[in-house]
């Protein structure tokens, strides 16, 4: 059964936010705040229009309402085709979809809903402070919040208010730009909240401080749906992530569902009885010299069971991937070595 949907305007639950690896059980009670079926988009290319690209193939994917949802996928996957499919700025071929309850592209939901898009084009001769004061103006925030509201967005961005009123935007740096991209974003205190490519030109204090604001906007309860490349930061953030390869989803949900439990240890051991090495470990198997495999049951007491066999423990290690193996590993087995 589904979940029920969000209507706009209600307000969201601050009481239950899940931490990245038990996330997906908890929220996946809560209402749905992003939803799509078979959604598909086709580009006709070409003189005649006789060419056919087709960057998403039946995409059906749920977020729900406090999550942070990381879409991953190489370059042209069709991560900013989906992006800007759930924002109505395109429109898909086929499939459908809502957005806090409301269909794809609904106006009614744009009050509710930031955005911070992949290579974004700012008024060049505006300041930051007036680019903002702008799109505040476009939200129709009352004059009397608005200043206070921007000075806490370059605050929480990391931004100079001094430089902020003076500098116009064509003096700012790729990195500070994305910044300002950010702080736009967040100038209606949206519920929801879509990254395309947040940490792109950010130095390695900026892409630390983008990781706390979001990681602050999940604390708030909002729903953060993001493209990303830096699967280190994905797994740092995220409560599930998706890999879209080709326009198809190849897998989805939390980490823990896809990379494994993190208490699951790979165990090498030198000598021991084979008969009570495999009661510890099903899956044992004779390599190197060594007995190899995953250990089931508490470590202190395997270790103590070495002991009393007289077996030499040579390693043990954390079992669980990384995401960014998961990654490789799942675009490999279907063959995709390239990004086209
Ligand atoms: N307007 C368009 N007309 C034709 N093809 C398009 C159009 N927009 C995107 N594409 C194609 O769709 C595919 C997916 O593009 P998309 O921008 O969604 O990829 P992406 O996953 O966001 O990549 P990146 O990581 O580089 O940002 C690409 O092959 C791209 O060339
Ligand atoms: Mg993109």
């Amino acid at each position: 059964m589904d979940a029920p949907q969000l209507p706009i305007g209600s307000a969201p639950d601050h009481s239950a936010l899940g931490d990245a690896d038990s996330g997906h059980a908890l929220s996946s009670s809560r209402p749905i705040v992003v939803k799509t079926e078979g959604l598909r988009k086709v580009y006709r290319t070409g003189f005649w229009l006789n060419q056919k690209i087709v960057p998403l193939k039946d995409c059906s994917l749920q977020v729900h309402q406090g999550e942070t949802f990381g879409l991953l996928g190489q370059n042209g996957a069709g991560k900013t085709t989906l992006l800007k499919m759930l924002l109505g700025i395109i429109r898909p071929t086929a499939g459908q979809g809502t957005l806090l309850g409301q269909p794809l592209g609904d106006r009614r939901t744009k009050q509710d809903v930031g955005y911070l898009p992949e290579n974004a084009y700012f008024y060049d001769f505006l300041t930051a402070w007036e680019f903002l004061k702008y799109t505040a103006g476009l939200f129709q925030i009352p004059a009397a919040t608005q200043r206070q509201r921007i000075s806490e967005l370059f605050d929480l961005v990391g931004l100079s208010q001094a430089s902020a009123r003076k500098k116009q935007l064509r003096q700012y740096s790729k990195g500070m730009l994305q910044r300002v991209g950010m702080a736009q974003a967040l100038i209606n205190d949206p519920q929801v909240v879509f990254l395309d490519e947040p940490m792109s030109g950010l130095d390695p204090l900026g892409r630390y401080q983008m990781r706390e604001i979001i990681l602050s906007l999940k604390a708030q309860g909002k729903t953060i749906f993001f493209n990303s490349h830096v699967l280190s930061d994905v797994e740092k953030i995220c409560d599930r992530v998706a890999i879209l390869a080709r326009g198809e989803l190849l897998c989805m949900g939390s980490l823990s569902e896809l990379l494994g439990s993190a208490d699951r240890y790979q165990v090498k051991v030198r000598h021991g009885n084979p008969e009570v090495l495999r009661r510890w470990i099903p899956d044992l198997d004779f390599q190197d010299n060594c007995w190899q495999g995953h250990l089931r049951g508490d470590p202190q007491d395997f270790l103590a069971s070495l002991e009393l066999m007289g077996a030499e423990m040579i390693a043990m290690n954390l079992a669980r991937t990384s995401l960014e193996e998961f990654f490789v590993q799942q675009l490999r087995q279907r063959g995709i070595h390239t990004s086209e």
